[in-house]
């Protein structure tokens, strides 16, 4: 990264802007110097940050210099705090928004005049290994926002902004649908007959082992998933409970359409 972006003004350094700065840490993607956080109350990342260079809640007067802004605050509350940036801000910096929900027309309302971009992250950006989905009007924005996530993981482009519910429902609350399978796993694992250290470690294990066969393959997850269910064995046995009448399917259906409902109402879409 270099040029135009710098310095980033990061508004809300909690679990996911903490994410985006731990990335960019480890990515070498930017100096600390060139970093601007905002947190009442900052995490680890934000700290550490802070230790290397980045200015953590520094005077206002020196927000106008930021070229980005990175909206990374609770939907709830981002208006009020977006409210009184406004004016500090400089009138072309480029704001780009992880936020759920939040549509950019609403953001324009409060920081006029300035090219916006919508991105929905994930927490894994933290170790490189991020999703990122795309979109803006501008293709400026566009570009200003690639160039900052594609040092965290995977870009993907949105053709529009209502697909960002979707990456939102799919992507970015996804790691806690895989979380609670491993706990889950973990659990069962101890219901049928191991001790809960040992069910601990084998259910993290399988799914990170499982995880990085993917990523290192590239083949897709139905190939994988044949690869380890033999015909009549062990692992047949447990997909027919699973997938046998399409129950996983529908589950994570109704899972992920749930997200893009709350995601279209903390939009105020209703
Ligand atoms: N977590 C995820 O996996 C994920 C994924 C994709 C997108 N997102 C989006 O990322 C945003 C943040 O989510 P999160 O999980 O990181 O929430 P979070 O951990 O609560 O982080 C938000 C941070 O903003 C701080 N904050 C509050 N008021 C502020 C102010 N006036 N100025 C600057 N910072 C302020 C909060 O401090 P206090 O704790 O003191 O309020 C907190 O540290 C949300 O909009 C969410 O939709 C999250």
């Amino acid at each position: 990264m270099g040029g135009g972006e710098t310095p980033i003004l990061l508004v809300g350094a909690g679990h996911m802007g903490g994410a985006l700065i731990a990335g960019w840490r480890r990515a070498a993607a930017m100096s600390p110097k060139d970093l601007l956080i905002r947190d009442p109350s900052p995490g680890e990342a934000a700290r550490t940050a802070a230790a290397a260079g980045a200015v953590l809640n520094g005077p206002d007067e020196g927000l106008a210099a930021a070229r980005t802004v990175i909206l990374g605050v609770k939907p709830q509350v981002w208006r009020g705090i977006a409210t009184e940036l406004a004016p500090r801000l400089a009138p072309d910096a480029v704001v780009i928004s992880i936020m759920a929900g939040v549509k950019a027309a609403d953001i324009a309302e409060v920081l006029p005049g300035r090219p916006i971009a919508r991105v929905m992250p994930t927490t894994a950006a933290a170790v490189g290994e991020g999703a990122a989905s795309i979109w803006s009007a501008d293709p400026a924005a566009r570009a200003r926002a690639r160039a900052l996530f594609a040092p965290l993981g995977v870009v993907v482009d949105l053709d529009e902004e209502a697909q960002i519910h979707a990456a939102t429902a799919a992507s970015g609350s996804a790691p806690a649908y895989v979380y609670a399978v491993v706990e889950a796993l973990e659990a069962a694992g101890v219901r049928a007959g191991l001790g809960p250290e040992a069910a601990r470690d084998l259910s993290r294990a399988a799914v990170t082992g499982a995880a990085a066969l993917m990523r290192t393959t590239g083949e897709d997850a139905a190939v994988l998933r044949r690869q380890v269910t033999s015909p009549a064995g062990t692992t047949e046995a447990a997909l027919q409970v699973l997938v046998g009448g399409g129950e996983l399917q529908a589950l994570v259906e109704r899972a992920v359409l749930a997200a893009a409902r709350r995601s279209r109402e903390l939009g105020g879409e209703g």
